[in-house]
């Protein structure tokens, strides 16, 4: 017997709890022996509200789970005599959206639920749009509530006339709409006596029947992936690769190879458990050994040597943005695919697609909820395919890296080949020759603070001392780059990010010219001074934290900022009505209000001796 997973969605009210509920009460629910085969492979599966641990999720979103953060999606299952059924039920409030999309992310097919007098949603569309993404590739059109418009036959013709028309850029293998009224349970089980007119199947019978083919959620089709989860080393003579087939089978002897390193050799034992086994299939949980020692690790990927999947770090990709906090380009997200984590940054947002009408929207940040299409940019090449071929090697989930909240979902379309026919050139004069042709030690010092803190000041002065010391500098301030270099950015957090990604860039490129570089911008936000730091080597980065109170900036106001901003007449004004992030652990931290400048200054060159 086959398993059929399938997610419901619709918007509130439109009936889906009743539904599930008498598809459940009236298939008299869940067959013990069945669902403890579900269990086997150390899957954990509860009933509704219990906490899961389903194998089955794509592997990014799985870690949403290691680190403890619940999904809110109720996996119910039950059994008919043909086929056991896993459902995710997710709520239909908007906020919910990413509930539903991890439901998505494992289903072969979706109900999707329709108030016969409502007809089509904005909810309807969005959820199509996310079920479309996340590769579904069957629906159901559940068009419930039949018997409040009379079980006209005009109305659910209507219904699912249009939502055909919506549906067909998805390209859907199937869409069947089915008029239902689940609270009397007319075409659930049993045809419907009151809707004569309606030949085609029930929904029981539909979902019995219909056939999902090889491009289900756990398709098995293709050579050998399997990205590895860990690796198990209990003695010297053992030295064994865990992880799930993502695709294709595996046997003893079978040639792989390890990506991306792409070592060669052969597969010496297939391990289920205690148990030397003579072949794994897709969705397996196993432990592999092989003939050689070779050198893999967590997130690297064993894969048919005749058949290897692609390699980049740069990619094109749908994203779907989970988070109340707007996506900024240019800003560092932690990216996991299959078991591998890299830092991702979107480089660009190609477009936004329009939930209802599918256009395609310029944008410049992603909000809640929204989709588009972007590009990506990867610190560490990664072993991917696309998303239609292969959902755990092409789906993703972006992270926040300071808060660890899974803030965006992606199913990779290609990679972009911009990068491969760019190479490092090595330079034969090094960052050292230049340094010490200099006589110094190239820094890069980076003031941040709110806007009249002192921060210029302070720079100006140390930079004068560096001066007259014979020191080779040069003072980057945010005003005056943003006269020119970044005269196209403004104050939303966005062009911050971008603000800030750009003179960091600068700032690596005097360090490595052997300058001793003074940055001093507002910089308001922590993962971008975590972005500029990571671009230079250990100790060459000095954050030197302005603190001077709002209320001592505002008293200043040398350039009357504060007092337009209070007025409104400025918007997103650092302290006002956008936040300022103080560092954590700067290298020097400065109380201006209270400190001489000059002692400022001997504070800060004391801080690099
Ligand atoms: S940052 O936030 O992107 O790092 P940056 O240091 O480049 O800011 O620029 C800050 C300067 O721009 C301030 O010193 C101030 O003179 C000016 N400015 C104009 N509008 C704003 C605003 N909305 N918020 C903060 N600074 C502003």
């Amino acid at each position: 017997m086959d398993t059929l997973r399938f997610i419901t969605c619709g918007s509130v009210d439109d009936g889906k709890s009743t539904l599930i509920g008498r598809l459940l009460f009236e298939s008299k629910a869940i067959f013990d022996d069945q669902l403890k085969a579900l269990q086997s492979d150390s899957r954990q599966y509860g009933t509704q509200g219990e906490k899961m641990d389903l194998a089955l999720l794509v592997d990014g979103l799985q870690a949403e789970r290691e680190q403890g953060i619940t999904i809110d999606v109720a996996y119910r299952f039950f059994a008919t005599g043909q086929r056991r059924f896993i459902v995710a039920d997710t709520p239909g409030h908007e906020q919910y959206t990413r509930n539903m999309a991890t439901g998505a992310s494992t289903a072969d097919l979706a109900v999707i639920l329709i108030d016969a007098r409502k007809g089509l949603l904005v909810q309807t569309r969005r959820h199509s749009r996310i079920v479309a993404m996340m590769g579904i590739r069957h629906v159901v059109l559940a068009v419930n509530k039949m018997d409040l418009v009379g079980f006209e036959q005009a109305r659910f013709e209507a219904i699912a006339a249009e939502y055909r028309v919506f549906a067909a850029e998805f390209g859907f293998a199937t869409v069947q709409a089915i008029p239902l009224s689940s609270l009397d349970g007319d075409n659930v089980l049993q045809a419907s006596a009151r809707m004569p007119w309606y030949a085609g199947a029930t929904l029981l019978d539909y979902l019995n029947t219909v056939a999902i083919g090889e491009q289900g959620a756990q398709a098995g089709q293709g050579a050998l992936r399997m990205p590895v989860q860990w690796v198990n080393r209990p003695n010297l003579d053992f030295r064994g690769f865990c992880g799930r087939l993502a695709a294709g089978s595996v046997r003893p002897g079978d040639a792989v190879r390890v990506l991306p390193s792409g070592v060669q050799t052969r597969v010496k034992a297939v391990w289920h458990g205690f148990d030397e086994v003579p072949l794994a299939e897709c969705g397996d949980a196993v432990t592999l050994t092989l003939m050689d020692e070779v050198d893999a690790s967590r997130g690297d990927v064993l894969v048919a040597v005749d058949a290897p999947p692609e390699v980049a770090d740069q990619f094109e990709a749908k994203l779907l943005w989970m988070s109340e906090h707007a996506m900024a380009p240019g800003r560092q997200y932690l990216m996991k695919l299959a078991c591998k984590e890299a830092t991702a940054t979107v480089t660009a947002i190609k477009y936004q697609v329009d939930i209802n009408t599918g256009a395609h929207l310029a944008a410049k940040t992603l909000g809640l909820n929204e989709i588009a299409t972007v590009n990506l940019s990867c610190s560490a090449p990664l072993v991917f395919e696309p998303y239609s071929a292969n959902r755990t090697l092409g789906g993703f989930i972006l992270i926040d890296k300071l808060t660890f909240e899974t803030v965006g979902t992606g199913m990779i379309d290609f990679a972009l080949r911009r990068a491969s026919n760019i190479h490092w050139q090595a330079l034969e004069l090094k960052k050292e020759t230049r340094a010490q042709q200099k006589h110094q030690t190239p820094r890069c010092i980076w003031f941040t603070g709110l806007s009249g803190s002192g921060k210029s000041a302070i720079a100006n002065l140390l930079e004068k001392r560096f001066y007259a010391e014979g020191r080779h500098t040069y003072l980057l301030d945010g005003d005056n780059v943003r006269h020119g270099l970044n005269r196209d950015l403004g104050f939303t957090e966005a062009d911050r990010v971008e603000n800030i990604r750009r003179v960091a860039e600068v700032a690596r490129l005097m360090v490595d010219a052997g300058l001793i570089v003074l940055v001093s911008f507002i910089s308001p936000f922590r993962s971008e001074r975590e972005l500029a730091r990571s671009k230079f080597a250990e100790g060459e980065f000095v954050e030197v934290y302005v603190d001077t109170p709002i209320e001592e900036c505002e008293r200043r106001d040398v350039k009357g900022l504060y007092a337009k901003a209070r007025k409104g007449e400025l918007r997103n004004f650092t302290g006002i009505d956008s936040p300022y992030e103080a560092p954590l652990a700067p290298e020097v931290h400065l109380h201006a209000d209270t400190t001489a400048l000059e002692a400022c200054v001997e504070q800060v060159v004391q801080a690099l001796l």
